[in-house]
């Protein structure tokens, strides 16, 4: 049984896997060793890790690769994805070289707007309220505008301030709802920095407000932070091109074009194909969000709420076919930065970001738009026609044959015969044996 540990944070991180080794693992040795392997052999790289988090004692690593052949608003690019699932980059690849000779991407960003609130509670009368905060709103603002300054220089800051009336849901729960543009920042330093300090202002005047009683006086903040929710963060990423074009048989381009489209209105129509549906779209949005250094949490949260904001979860991409042109298009609310955060601070990241052509947070929502409906399009092509575990099974036998310990000539061998066998765990452990008992 172990014992709880006191001061874990203030030791070296030495001591810290000494520690974490004898206790929770079997073979003390072995364990330093794997943590020791993925440490970074330039000691600057490595502080710069450690010091990302509290406790780092190595470094998790995934693939980063690269989707190229990329066609968006006329601009080639080849897109860094950070991910470990195997088919994936296959897919975002093989759909941008699809769309390439056919127009390829088109893009538009509908909002950029973000969102914070301060939670309070005030249990008085409401006109009062209403009155004072008409007085407080230019002193919000006011308050925050050593913050704003930079921002506001370069055309963002806060949009707008609310007060919404959550009495209905909660006896005396109000909001200071907060609207904000932080340009090429995601901004939730900024965000919540300003709305702590609105909190602070609000408690403050509140007090000094002559019109309210004792009680009013002493209004509650529950608390202050940015949301997730970004419904007017959004953007939008389009493919389309005759229904003809889309197989060199006329009649499996028509039947392919149909069987997409009933694929599309399934996952809008059933929540169980949608969430599969949807997280095969966030394959490819996660991915290049992970490489840029964004935040895959907040996207996630905000992304999953946005396809159930009408009350039933539902497909985050579209189809349609108009006069024998197929369209396909997702909306999707994307809160990212090019600037702050891990953007300049991580090597890779900092990569990442120059091999996109160092883009503004917009572009970088389209880039990651797209790559999130390029992805779907591989997979619904893929779940209309062959299934999916053909191309699956092909990316996960390297896997398979490393999992069996199979030599670099092992592989090579197996990898040319499974372009024409299929691909089952049982079939590769016999031909793998079969080579190896020659
Ligand atoms: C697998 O990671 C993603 C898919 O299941 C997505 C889908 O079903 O649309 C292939």
């Amino acid at each position: 049984m172990n014992t709880p540990v006191e001061g874990f944070s203030k030791l070296s991180k030495a001591e810290k896997i000494d520690w974490i080794a004898k206790h929770y693992t079997k073979d003390a040795e072995a364990s330093k060793q794997i943590l020791e392997q993925y440490w970074n052999a330039d000691a600057k790289v490595q502080k710069l890790h450690d010091e990302f988090i509290e406790n780092t004692i190595s470094n998790y690593y995934l693939p980063f690769a690269v989707a190229p052949n990329f066609l968006i608003n006329d601009t080639l690019y080849a897109i860094p994805m950070a991910i470990e699932e195997s088919s994936v980059v296959a897919a975002a690849s093989k759909a941008a070289k699809f769309w390439l000779n056919k127009g390829g991407f088109k893009t538009q960003i509908l909002g950029t707007e973000k969102v914070g609130q301060v939670h309070f509670i005030y249990k008085g009368n409401t006109q009062t309220l209403q009155t004072f905060f008409e007085e407080l709103e230019p002193k919000l603002r006011k308050s925050v505008s050593d913050i704003t300054e930079n921002m506001e220089k370069r055309g963002g800051g806060i949009k707008k301030i609310e007060l919404r009336d959550l009495n209905e849901q909660m006896e005396g729960y109000y909001q200071l709802h907060c609207t904000f543009e932080t340009l090429d920042a995601m901004g939730a330093n900024f965000i919540n920095s300003c709305l702590e300090q609105f909190a602070k202002t609000l408690k403050e005047k509140a007090q000094s407000y002559a019109a309210f009683s004792e009680d009013e006086k002493n209004l509650e903040v529950v608390m202050s932070i940015l949301s997730n929710y970004v419904p007017n963060c959004l953007v939008k990423a389009e493919v389309s091109c005759p229904v003809a074009q889309l197989d060199k048989n006329p009649v499996a381009a028509e039947e392919f074009a149909n069987k997409f489209v009933q694929a599309i209105t399934i996952a809008k129509m059933e929540p169980y194909r949608a969430v599969t549906h949807n997280k095969g779209i966030m394959n490819g949005v996660d991915a290049v969000v992970l490489a840029t250094g964004n935040d895959f949490r907040a996207v996630e949260a905000g992304v999953h709420a946005y396809a159930a904001k009408d009350g039933r979860y539902t497909s985050l991409t579209h189809a349609a076919i108009e006069d024998d042109t197929f369209t396909f298009w997702i909306e999707i609310p994307l809160a990212l930065g090019t600037v702050g955060g891990l953007t300049s601070l991580h090597p890779l990241v900092k990569l990442a970001l120059e091999i996109l052509q160092n883009p503004s947070a917009k572009e970088l929502m389209e880039i990651v738009a797209v790559a999130g409906l390029a992805q779907n399009f591989a997979a619904i092509r893929s779940l209309v026609t062959t299934g999916i575990q053909k191309g699956h099974m092909k990316m996960h036998l390297l896997n398979m044959l490393n999992q069996m310990g199979a030599s670099e000539s092992e592989k090579q061998q197996l990898v040319q015969y499974f372009k024409d066998h299929i691909v089952t765990h049982a079939s590769v452990k016999e031909a793998l044996e079969k080579i190896q008992s020659q």
